[in-house]
């Protein structure tokens, strides 16, 4: 077997995968988040190794997993984190997490010492989810652990150190810390030198698929790991997800609906830029890139109406009433900004909107209305693709809207490509599995590995008259953001 460590923001789970793909068991365990004031999110390192350690444990003592059949182990992590050690390897404070926004003060630093500059290296505009940002925010705010700092580590890559003794980080990761040349495929010296951090600090980088290292023995003592385990890179959680979509070749984007939403699109050009619009990250598919735009609230937008407008009725009931709805919802439009928004307008500060309410309208309506709003900032993204001349011809969805045949029919119409999910969804862990699975030389590269673990089913096409009606509908949803964000500051 390979594990495939799945390090998320709530618990991290396990998977143990088989040469053939399938998933022979999985264990989690969950974590606290720490917000101590807001705008704050903060873990414990030692907790992820902790509930990771118990997830193995348990693969091995409840789920009968051979220690001598678990081959290698590879890892997906919660991107941007902030890791700081000192020079014996100990964690010097709780790390920073992705959604930590206590550095906007740091993201404009960063702009005003190097400005168009900053993104023609990145390809990102600092945002204070990144790893920069909050490393500056230490630097300021406590200088006296900055100064202790020997190591900056991404989670995974902690993780990852307590197992094997070895400091490395991925390329697709490390392009989360914003420190990168992403063109030149190294740390950036200009931005090491612009804000003087060590270059010592950033760790040795690696491929996702490289080997990094075996297990310990006294790892191997306390996990029951044998010490012939391979660990490989792994990488970061969008981009192992990808990987585990299937996400490996230029002709596919994947549309992912959690709470926030993703349109995530296979790159082979390092020298694409969106100029920040969108993210730009290394892939976990060695040479090969992606970029993504974040609806804040995508399954969020849903899961809110659910709450306040229909908490009695079963879910899927709920969803599959805008089938008695029509295309355009009868004329109700909703744009989905109801915690601000990220791609296309990084704008923390706007609202949400219905537009057009007519007296005709039921309840049908603005269900259709919502599942459509979201589905039409995704289109946003989409559009800049087109824009920029990307082909694609296959959608990937998972999450929320896979599951909803309607839904998937909607995106199909709106994005006016076909739409295909997974036949068996499993999410980032799936993907680090992959990256172990071709590491330990059982594929020759990813897209062996792909054909053999990735399967699509539910494929829907495009209904010509729908797309219609839905470009005309998109144009006017592309207004409301300018028209609506002054009013809903
Ligand atoms: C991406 C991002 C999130 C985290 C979640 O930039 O911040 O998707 O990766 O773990």
């Amino acid at each position: 077997y390979v594990l495939g460590v799945d390090l998320g923001t709530s618990a991290v789970k396990v998977s143990a995968v088989t040469p053939e793909g399938k998933i022979v068991a999985q264990e989690s365990v969950d974590y606290d988040l720490q917000q101590p004031k807001p705008g704050y999110a903060e873990q414990n390192p030692e907790d992820w190794v902790y509930a990771t350690t118990v997830s193995i444990v348990r693969l091995i003592l409840n789920d009968h997993i051979g220690v001598d059949e678990i081959e290698g182990i590879s890892y997906s992590g919660q991107m941007h984190g902030l890791v700081l050690l000192d020079e014996n390897g100990k964690v010097l404070r709780p790390a920073m997490l992705w959604n930590d926004t206590r550095s906007t003060k740091q993201c404009e630093e960063i702009m005003a010492a190097m400005g168009q500059k900053f993104i023609d290296i990145t390809h990102n505009r600092p945002l204070e989810g990144f790893t920069l940002p909050k490393l500056l925010w230490v630097k300021e705010n406590e200088p006296e652990i900055f100064a202790k700092a020997k190591t900056m580590l991404l989670p995974k890559d902690y993780l990852r150190y307590r197992m094997t003794g070895k400091l490395a980080m991925d390329y697709s990761d490390a392009t989360g810390t914003v420190m990168l040349d992403i063109e030149k495929a190294d740390w950036s010296q200009e931005i090491l030198d612009v804000f003087q951090i060590p270059a010592e600090m950033c760790p040795p980088l690696v491929e996702s698929i490289e080997d990094t290292g075996n297990i310990t023995p006294q790892y191997a003592e306390f996990s029951g790991l044998s010490t012939a385990t391979k660990t490989f890179g792994g990488g970061a959680d969008n981009a192992c997800g990808a990987v585990g979509a299937g996400i490996d070749t230029p002709n596919k984007v994947l549309s992912s609906i959690g709470t926030s939403g993703v349109i995530l699109k296979f790159e082979d050009d390092a020298r694409t830029n969106y100029n920040g619009v969108l993210q730009f990250e290394d892939h976990a598919v060695p040479n090969s890139y992606y970029s993504m735009g974040v609806t804040l609230a995508a399954g969020f937008s849903l899961s809110w109406f659910k709450k306040t407008f229909g908490a009695d009725e079963d879910f899927n009931d709920f969803v599959n009433s805008a089938a008695d709805s029509t295309v355009g919802a009868n004329g109700l439009l909703f744009a989905p900004y109801i915690v601000g928004e990220r791609a296309p307008y990084a704008d923390a500060d706007v609202r949400g909107s219905f537009i057009g309410i007519d007296g005709i309208h039921k309840k049908s309506d603005f269900v259709r209305a919502v599942l459509e709003g979201i589905t039409f900032s995704f289109e946003d993204i989409m559009e800049i693709y087109r824009e920029k001349g990307a082909k694609f011809d296959t959608v990937v969805a998972i999450g929320g809207g896979a599951k909803s045949a309607m839904w998937q029919q909607i995106q199909a119409d709106i994005f006016n490509t076909k739409v295909v999910s997974l036949k068996n969804e499993q999410g980032p862990g799936m993907g680090a599995a992959m990256l172990a699975a071709v590491g330990m030389g059982w594929f020759k590269n990813i897209h062996e590995c792909t054909e053999k673990f990735v399967e699509y089913t539910n494929v829907f096409v495009p209904n010509p008259e729908n797309v219609e009606k839905y470009k005309q509908l998109h144009q006017t949803y592309a207004k409301v953001y300018n028209q609506t964000k002054e009013i809903t500051h």
